[in-house]
């Protein structure tokens, strides 16, 4: 079968394991072929860099879901949780809760993050140092972004070991084909973890100056824009998606980044000889190995996409993946777009998406990225890889399971 015709056929509902393994070359494909895919549901898959962005910035573009997420979920927790989170909504309310959420992330309070990740780190390479040999993904990556948040939500100690599968849970439930018993598992999560959060909410408006150093909990409580703040739902829900959102994507980042490095040994030498350069290679990490790799809208209105000459029309009500792993490698945009370059300037990424939902997390999951990777490689001069490495095998995440390695 020609090139063409290959990429005509594709289809984002039935994606294989070598797809999951390595999708770029399929992506390429896409991009030189039928860069506005027609998937045989209606759907279509976008690949270029400027239909990407284009599909992020339309104001004809919507991220509302309370129709898509009803057969699937009916009016249960699941339900309430993601058409509630600030991600899948649009202006006015998006906008709103956007607005009352920023604090969390405003620079006094990631300036009072900085040194509880730099402890976190610490405390995490001393362990590893003693072990000598383990997984970066689960003993690394997955452990600090889940301390970051637990810390940011003042969540207790002795919770913090059931957040990471809180939110395997809720978002196991996003995949496109779910069992009865992952949507019951996911409502379970979600209430949960809901009522752990009612519990904090209530302490923390009892004291509200009690929280620990980078602790936001009390500014989502009390913050007030325009004279609103956050409704009790709004606020559980949020706090849910603040942890799923920030979790696994900031893992991606850290265990991709390693995993890069030791793909790469020439540029791994390269950041061990000038460290300086961890800044544009977390860049680099973020365009090569994107942590969310598909993204999702709707057109509200019909709208123009694919390249001048061969434009085609997507009408008003169709559901469109927005492939940003692929955009990320757009030649049109990016010199050498299939090579890593850890100093690469200038680098457009678009790994935290563009325009109104841009990433709120961005400076936090690039500060832990910098602190995480840079610390990590310093302190390892020894690192080498000591079995195969895994990717979790999800479309939209890319990732790995499990990255084995030593240090000694
Ligand atoms: C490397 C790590 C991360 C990546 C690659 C990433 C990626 C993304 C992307 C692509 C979006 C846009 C989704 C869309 O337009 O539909 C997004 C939104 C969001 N992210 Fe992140 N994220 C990361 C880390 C974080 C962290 C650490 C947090 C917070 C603790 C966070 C919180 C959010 C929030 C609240 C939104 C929703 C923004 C909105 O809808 O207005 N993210 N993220």
């Amino acid at each position: 079968m020609d090139d063409q015709k290959t990429a005509e056929n594709f289809d984002v509902n039935k994606i294989d394991q070598a797809f999951l393994d390595d999708p770029f070359p399929t992506y390429k494909l896409m991009r030189e072929n039928d860069p506005v895919h027609r998937n045989p549901d209606g759907s279509y898959f976008l690949t270029r860099y400027e239909d990407v962005v284009q599909s992020f910035r339309h104001p004809a573009m919507s991220s509302d879901k309370t129709v898509d997420f009803k057969p699937k979920f009916g009016d249960g927790p699941l339900y309430v949780h993601h058409t509630t989170s600030l991600v899948f909504n649009d202006p006015p309310k998006h906008t709103r809760v956007r607005k009352l959420l920023s604090e969390a992330f405003s620079p006094r309070k990631l300036s009072e993050l900085e040194p509880v990740i730099d402890g976190i780190v610490d405390r995490l390479l001393d362990r590893l140092a003693a072990q000598g040999e383990f997984d970066v993904v689960n003993d690394y990556a997955l452990a600090l972004p889940t301390e970051i948040i637990a810390d940011m939500l003042g969540v207790p100690e002795e919770h913090r070991h059931k957040l990471h599968n809180y939110s395997n849970l809720i978002l196991g439930a996003l995949d496109p084909v779910v069992t009865p018993e992952k949507i019951e598992d996911g409502h379970a999560a979600v209430e949960e973890f809901g009522a752990l959060l009612e519990e904090l909410i209530s302490e923390r408006r009892k004291m509200p100056e009690g929280g620990e150093m980078g602790e936001v909990l009390s500014s989502l409580i009390f913050g007030e824009v325009d004279g609103e703040n956050l409704t009790p739902i709004e606020l559980v829900q949020n706090c849910i998606f603040l942890l799923n959102a920030g979790h696994e994507t900031t893992a991606n980042l850290v265990g991709n980044g390693i995993s890069i490095l030791l793909d790469y040994p020439d540029q791994l030498q390269r950041l061990r000889d000038d460290p300086s350069l961890i800044k544009t290679a977390v860049e680099e990490f973020l365009r090569f190995q994107s942590p969310l790799q598909i993204g999702n809208r709707k057109a509200v209105e019909d709208v123009e996409f694919g390249p001048e000459g061969s434009k085609v029309t997507i009408s008003a009500g169709t559901f469109l993946h927005t492939c940003i792993g692929a955009a990320n490698r757009d030649p049109e945009k990016f010199e050498n777009p299939e090579e890593v370059d850890i100093g690469r300037q200038p680098n457009p990424q678009i790994a935290f998406g563009i325009g109104k939902h841009i990433c709120m997390g961005n400076t936090l999951g690039r500060i832990e990225g910098h602190v995480a990777v840079g610390k990590f490689v310093e302190r390892f001069p020894n690192l080498r890889a000591t079995g195969e490495k895994r990717n979790h095998g999800r479309a939209r995440f890319r990732g790995l399971e499990v990255l084995p390695v030593s240090v000694t």
